[in-house]
């Protein structure tokens, strides 16, 4: 039997520094990289834009199914082309966010991604970044990392990343989106947020990025990865 193409899980709420963590593993690996965010992200933008409801299980599960899109990595990040647009800018807005959440919460929506997700997994290995990666869609990760850190942490460094991208944002308002978005996450009935059983679990509350790099690359040390 020819051994599974490797996979590394990175899960966890917004805000943890999954991003920045994935983009450092993928480079370092120099594996494929699975922004799964995106793709709820790019179907609630889609769905929003046909003007169907995000309720709809079944229009809205059409739309994941046949979704037109292409990535690029430019930079290490992640860009989504759709119907020929580079959508970038438009799926990373926090009402972008919170319409995902709601798709996400969807059984046949969900279900519509699963292969399409499990196509992302190529030869040399990939690095897959979301909210259940290491609990549905790669149950079999060579290595399983799930990120956490408190609410005011998160709602802090997201403050900061968009007001020095100069846009005007109110912490209590960051604050209380990412409770509801946690409470949605994690309380639908399907692939709700949690750590798979054998996940490593880092706090990322008081630990700086390079801290957290360093405790994986030891990982990844540790599991003959790099
Ligand atoms: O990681 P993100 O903030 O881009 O994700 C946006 C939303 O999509 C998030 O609130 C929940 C949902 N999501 C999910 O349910 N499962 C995933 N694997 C990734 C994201």
């Amino acid at each position: 039997m020819s051994t599974p193409i490797p996979v590394v899980t990175v899960d966890g709420p917004s805000g943890t520094g999954k991003g920045t963590l994935c983009a450092l593993l993928a480079q370092t690996l120099n594996w494929h990289f699975l922004d799964s965010g995106a793709l709820y992200r790019l179907v609630a933008l889609r769905a929003g834009d046909l003007g169907l409801a995000l309720e709809d299980e079944s229009a809205v599960a059409a739309v994941a199914l046949a979704l037109p899109v292409t990535f690029s990595i430019q930079d290490g990040e992640f860009r989504p082309v759709l119907d020929g647009v580079d959508v970038s800018a438009r799926i990373r807005t926090e009402e972008a966010g919170t319409h995902a959440s709601i798709v996400a919460a969807l059984p046949a929506v969900r279900a519509a991604l699963l292969d399409r997700q499990r196509n992302f997994r190529q030869a040399p290995g990939l690095v897959a970044d979301g909210r259940d990666m290491g609990t549905v869609i790669f149950p079999d990760a060579v290595l399983k990392i799930f990120l956490t850190a408190s609410a005011e942490a998160r709602a802090e460094r997201r403050y900061k990343q968009l007001s020095d991208k100069g846009m005007g944002v109110n912490l209590r308002a960051l604050l209380e989106d990412i409770r509801r978005r946690d409470q949605r996450d994690q309380q639908r009935a399907i692939a709700p947020l949690q750590p798979a059983p054998d996940a490593i679990i880092l706090d990322t509350t008081r630990l700086g990025i390079s801290e957290v790099e360093d405790r994986v690359r030891q990982l990844l040390h540790e599991r003959r990865l790099a």
